[in-house]
């Protein structure tokens, strides 16, 4: 399914669609950006191809992708496995709007809890899941092999709860304001 979402503020419209083998190569592009270490295109390719529990997607804009995110849906649980928005589209809520999207996915295949781990020198990301109702529960010592540094693991829930759907009813709007 194809989702035309809000204009950014710079007036663009980013559009996210789940994510095809042929957006590797330009998801791996972004993927060299945004973090230290890289997944191998055969992780995504895996997961594209073989993974039942996983659910991708890409945002495009003015003709290329410039965001991705994906989560693994087991049971009543999602979880967040990446995100991430091209260096020159960051601060115009993409990141924000693909977030939703793995949060709007979660749902639909009948999540009740959210969670994930991101590092604990990644202040910019902590605050959008901060945004949407994460809280940090645990952290995993020296979990990133790079430098040793800790994840933090994050959840939000109940998804289901109207407090929750409340919520993202006024982060939606907040988005189309902006
Ligand atoms: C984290 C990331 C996805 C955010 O995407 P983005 O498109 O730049 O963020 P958005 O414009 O959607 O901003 C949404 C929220 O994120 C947070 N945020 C974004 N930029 C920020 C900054 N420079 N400083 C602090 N918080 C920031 C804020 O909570 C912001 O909401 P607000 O403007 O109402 O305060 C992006 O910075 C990125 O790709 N980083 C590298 C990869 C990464 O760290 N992925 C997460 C792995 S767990």
């Amino acid at each position: 399914m194809k989702a035309h979402l809000d204009p950014s503020p710079a007036g663009e419209r980013l559009v996210i669609e789940p994510m095809q083998q042929a957006d590797v190569p330009e998801v791996l592009r972004i993927e060299r950006e945004a973090f230290p270490t890289q997944w191998p295109a055969d992780a995504f390719y895996n997961e594209l191809s073989g993974n039942k529990l996983a659910y991708y997607f890409v945002g495009r804009c003015e003709g290329g992708i410039v965001a991705y995110g994906g989560i693994w849906v087991v049971l009543e649980d999602a979880h967040i496995t990446t995100l991430a928005v091209g260096e020159r589209y960051r601060g115009r809520r993409f990141g924000e709007l693909m977030l939703l999207r793995l949060i709007d996915e979660a749902l639909a295949q009948n999540a009740t809890w959210m969670t994930l781990e991101v590092r604990e020198s990644n202040v910019v990301a902590q605050q959008l899941y901060r945004k949407y109702g994460f809280t940090t529960v645990t952290s995993r010592k020296a979990y990133y092999s790079d430098n040793n540094e800790n994840a933090l693991v994050m959840w939000a829930g109940n998804l289901k709860s109207e407090l929750y759907h409340n919520r993202l009813c006024a982060l939606r709007e907040a988005i189309a304001r902006s």
